[in-house]
């Protein structure tokens, strides 16, 4: 398969498979997997709640954006990007000028699903219960979340069937 974008970056909300869909689409293409919450965790040498917990929400936000300019030096990226990745518009920024952008989103009812049990995510755990945190998020970031290039409806598909779609997507069709 041609590789006609630099970097894949796959965009979303919290539980919407990113990651699984990145892998895939590495799987499935010749793209190079990387998920950007996991190279954070590397160098932070801390787990996401750590972090969150000892450095800040601000502090993990300069790593992730430190990180993600990392990436789109590279080429041939499918990077699974952290739910938050859009709320800064340098970040759009540069997603855009180093590949396409493309967001994975769910209905609230399957996102409580997913999401149920969850421990590792710092933003749902915090005050109110995570279904109310998962709807005040979700409103908060629609206007963000709606500048990716395109966007897959993932409520009904399986993870190969979304990254069949975002191959799709790259070719054209
Ligand atoms: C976040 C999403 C998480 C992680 C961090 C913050 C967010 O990534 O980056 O907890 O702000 O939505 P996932 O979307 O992979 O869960």
């Amino acid at each position: 398969m041609r590789l006609i974008y630099n970097n894949i970056y796959i965009v979303g909300f919290m539980g919407t498979g990113k990651t699984s869909v990145a892998r895939a689409l590495s799987d499935k293409c010749g793209y190079n997997f990387i998920d950007l919450d996991e190279a954070i965790v590397n160098i932070a040498d801390m787990t996401i709640p750590e972090i969150f917990s000892k450095l800040g929400e601000s502090e993990f936000r300069k790593l992730e954006k430190t990180v993600l300019l990392d990436v789109s030096a590279k080429k041939h990226m499918a990077v699974s990007c952290g739910g938050g990745i859009m709320l800064s518009a340098e970040n759009i920024a540069v997603m855009k000028s180093s590949g396409i952008m493309i967001r994975l989103n769910a209905s609230a009812t399957t996102l409580y699903k997913r999401l149920d049990g969850c421990r590792n995510r710092p933003l749902l755990m915090s005050g109110a219960s995570p279904q109310e945190n998962i709807n005040r998020l979700i409103a908060e970031r629609e206007i963000y979340y709606s500048k990716a290039d395109y966007t897959i409806i993932t409520d009904d598909l399986s993870i190969d069937e979304v990254a069949c779609e975002v191959i799709k997507i790259i070719n054209g069709k």
